[in-house]
């Protein structure tokens, strides 16, 4: 056995304004049927005028801490670093993650965001189980969260049917590989070919150093849907199975996998591509859309809430998303009690 990052903590928020398909129908060109059919999706929530990512990090992260509290005690939130994963901070700069740490009452730990779109939180986990293994950091609160409301062009009927607002995190802790919950492997990647596939054009280095203010639309989130559909199916595919190959798991032997909620057509290709059956595949997308880098932690929450994921299942995490990124991670389900919204 060797020292790992132990998940021994899982907590979800979502904004309360929800937003029904026929809500949607009514504004734009678009009907309840299409985006069920089309997408899964029944349901998303919208964040309030004002309201920002890290109001959600923060209710996310609090939730994240007392479940950790919940199964082992007071000390078991006492966590020696921030990791946020999220594409809509809530300025340029700084990062977000320092004012949810301290809003959390977690002192001077270090705090720092990681930017990886729908891919975020596989990132930030893998970045903050490394700096555990390494010693560096005891206890982690990783949150994944992001508004994508606030950066979607109102007019677009596709990205508002998908996207939706709200945060999830975890408790990592330093313990054994042998332990239940423990972090068994990641598989990560990018291909920066693909950047112009999902993107906020303007508003960055690029854009502002021209002295031009930003060509109109330029500063909504746009994205190819075809393309990103084919590279979300052969990448979540592909990583999960390297993943599996080293790990050492064949698909059979696995209970759960957690993929990105981007499209529930996408998790179904997911699953054919690596031989799984349906009840092998977590799907909460029809509650709440795309939550980008909650997406992950969120369906964690709801399938762990829902008796889903039962502890001792083998659990595969798989994201995709723009950058373009990618990444996987394994598990073997611990014995925690999310706390949800
Ligand atoms: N309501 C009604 N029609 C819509 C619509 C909506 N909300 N959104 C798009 N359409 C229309 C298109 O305009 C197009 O019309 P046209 O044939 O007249 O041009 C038609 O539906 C088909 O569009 P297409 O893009 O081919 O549909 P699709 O079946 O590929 O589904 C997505 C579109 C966006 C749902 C799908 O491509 C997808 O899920 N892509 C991945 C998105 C994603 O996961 N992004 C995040 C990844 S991290």
């Amino acid at each position: 056995m060797s020292r790992a990052a132990v998940l021994c903590g899982l907590g979800g928020a979502l904004p309360a304004t929800a937003v029904t398909n026929e809500e949607l129908a009514a504004q734009l060109d678009t009907s309840d049927q299409w985006i069920r059919t089309r997408t899964g999706i029944g349901l998303r929530y919208v964040v309030a005028p004002g309201e920002a990512t890290s109001d959600l990090a923060v209710a996310a992260g609090e939730r994240a801490l007392e479940s950790a509290r919940r199964t082992g005690g007071d000390k078991a939130a006492d966590v020696d670093l921030v990791v946020l994963a999220t594409s809509t901070p809530d300025r340029p700069c700084p990062g977000t993650a320092p004012g949810v740490a301290h809003r959390l009452g977690l002192g001077t730990v270090p705090a720092f965001d990681v930017a990886a779109v729908c891919t975020g939180f596989v990132y930030a986990l893998a970045t903050a189980a490394s700096m555990i293994t390494a010693g560096v950091a005891q206890r982690a609160l990783v949150i994944g969260a992001d508004t994508f409301s606030t950066i979607l062009d109102p007019t677009d009927r596709t990205t508002r049917a998908i996207f939706g607002d709200g945060a999830g995190a975890v408790v990592l802790r330093a313990g054994e590989s042998g332990e239940p919950g423990a972090l068994l492997g990641f598989d990560l990647g990018s291909d920066g070919g693909g950047a112009d596939l999902i993107t906020v054009r303007a508003g960055g280095s690029r854009q502002r150093s021209t002295g031009e203010p930003p060509v109109e639309g330029d500063q909504f989130f746009a994205m190819e849907g075809r393309p990103v559909f084919t590279e979300a199916v052969i990448n979540m595919s592909e990583s999960s199975q390297r993943l599996l190959d080293r790990v050492g798991w064949t698909p059979a032997a696995l209970d759960k996998v957690v993929a990105h909620q981007a499209n529930v057509r996408i998790l179904h290709a997911v699953g054919e591509q690596l031989g799984l059956e349906e009840k092998q595949i977590v799907v909460n997308l029809d509650r709440v859309g795309n939550t980008v880098a909650a997406s992950i932690p969120l369906a964690l929450t709801d399938a762990a809430a829902e008796g889903d994921l039962l502890p001792g299942h083998r659990v595969v995490l798989t994201g995709f998303g723009g950058g373009l990124t990618w990444g996987s991670a394994a598990l073997v389900w611990p014995d925690i009690a999310p706390v949800t919204a």
